[in-house]
């Protein structure tokens, strides 16, 4: 009996569609294939055995429910290279997740966050000055990268000579959150020698804060570490490197994606304009419409039901957070980028784009701050802006972004 043409064009359709929603070559659109992939089911059958997880209702039940952990990651997302990433605790479970997370968490909540507000101000009208004296500019050098490694590192404690060095090291390792079977040779290379400059640098700016403490988070860990068994050494560069790599390389991308979609859709960046409090919601939309993060993974605990599917001990899932933030059935027109969505009365579903539950993200306080202030600033002085070149994108499948963003950008 020979196949139905019709069924074997649809499954090599899907197939396409699973191969596209993570390879490195369609990170320029991986919506169309989450479309295709969201239409044939919520779990969809992905690569080395695990299942996709396409729209929002399953993936926020998998965020939400600690059964599914983050600690157990399958082999073939950070199997085979010959470094581990260290000791972080986005990869940690409980009680070493809640010790780890809860003598950093201070430092990041909305109080705390609140106080850079000023300096975050400076700092954009800064760079603006400077952009729109320049006028024709690649946004990702100028804007969207010094805005969050300026904020984090000074957060951190890392002199300002160093902050290139840092951004290096970390985009080294930004590519190596990816699963690796994913990575050629020569990335995983370049992650294992970023990482070990990570930990030698961080390592000497440790001893330093030992021998002169200062008013940072470096001192803070270093602090903690003396006072006993709260966190060893591979913790403390753990700490620091996933504050490093996750305080910077994604909201560079949610500024980034941001000017895009303003670009793309003028009508909504005259809403701006015209009202500098649509800031605030649209950071969240932002988010939504062109995540971030695109996605994560987890492995079930126990006998896990989802909606209609059981998933046994050990079953591995990737959570397409980029997919769920555009499946209709949680946001009428999903496909659209409307400012107003997440104005305060709207009653929005959430999106995913800090991940939800245990692993919710740390920096989100700083994420929006940095985002509100470039928003409002660009509102505030930006008259005309304008694509020079259609954006190029890096590989990265989980921290996706574009490698350069070239605009013209007029204003006062
Ligand atoms: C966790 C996204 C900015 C630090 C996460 C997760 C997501 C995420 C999706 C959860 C991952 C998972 O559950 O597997 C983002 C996005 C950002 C952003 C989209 C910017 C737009 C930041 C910043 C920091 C940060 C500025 C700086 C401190 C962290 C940390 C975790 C985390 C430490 C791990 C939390 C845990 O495991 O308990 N982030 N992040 N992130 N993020 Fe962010």
């Amino acid at each position: 009996m020979s196949a139905d043409p019709a069924a074997v064009a649809e499954s090599t359709r899907v197939q396409q569609a699973v191969v596209e929603s993570v390879a490195p070559q369609f990170r320029h659109n991986p919506y169309d294939s989450y479309e295709i992939l969201r239409a044939t089911g919520p779990f969809v059958p992905g690569p080395h055995g695990t299942h996709l997880v396409t729209r929002h209702a399953e993936a926020q039940a998998i965020l939400i429910d600690p059964r599914w952990s983050h600690a157990e990651e399958p082999e073939l997302l950070h199997g085979d290279s010959d470094v581990e990433l260290p000791g972080s605790f986005l990869w940690m479970e409980p009680p070493d997740h809640t010790r780890l997370r809860g003598l950093v968490g201070k430092a990041f909540t909305s109080r705390t966050v609140t106080s850079l507000q000023a300096r975050a101000e400076h700092l954009v009208e800064d760079l603006l000055t400077a952009i729109l004296a320049e006028r024709e500019v690649d946004l990702l050098e100028t804007l969207a990268y010094p805005v969050p490694l300026t904020l984090i590192c000074e957060m951190l404690g890392v002199p300002a000579e160093a902050h290139a060095q840092v951004r290096a090291m970390s985009a080294g390792i930004a590519r190596g959150l990816d699963p690796d079977v994913l990575l050629s040779p020569e990335e995983l290379a370049a992650r294992t020698a970023a990482v070990h400059e990570f930990t030698e640098f961080f390592g000497d700016l440790v001893e330093q804060r030992r021998e002169n403490p200062q008013p940072d988070v470096i001192t803070a860990l270093v602090q903690a570490e003396e006072a006993g068994v709260r966190l060893t050494h591979t913790e403390l560069i753990g700490t620091l490197l996933i504050l490093v790599v996750a305080g910077h390389e994604t909201s560079v991308n949610l500024i980034g994606n941001g000017v895009l979609a303003l670009i793309r859709e003028p009508g909504e960046f005259r809403r701006l304009r015209d009202d500098p409090d649509l800031a605030g919601p649209a950071v969240d939309e932002v988010l939504r419409y062109d995540a971030p993060v695109h996605l994560t993974t987890r492995t079930a605990r126990a006998e896990i039901t989802v909606g209609e599917r059981t998933f046994a001990p050990g079953d591995a899932v990737i959570v397409l957070l980029g997919s769920a933030n555009r499946d209709p059935a949680a946001f009428p027109d999903a496909d659209r980028f409307d400012l107003g969505r997440y104005l305060p009365g709207q009653r929005a579903e959430r999106h995913l784009s800090f991940g939800l539950g245990l692993h919710y993200c740390l920096g989100a306080p700083l994420a929006r701050l940095e985002m509100r202030t470039v928003l409002r600033a660009l509102g505030a002085r930006v008259t005309d802006l304008g694509l020079l070149a259609e954006p190029s994108y890096r590989p990265n499948v989980v921290v996706r972004g574009m490698s350069e963003l070239r605009v013209r950008v007029e204003g006062r």
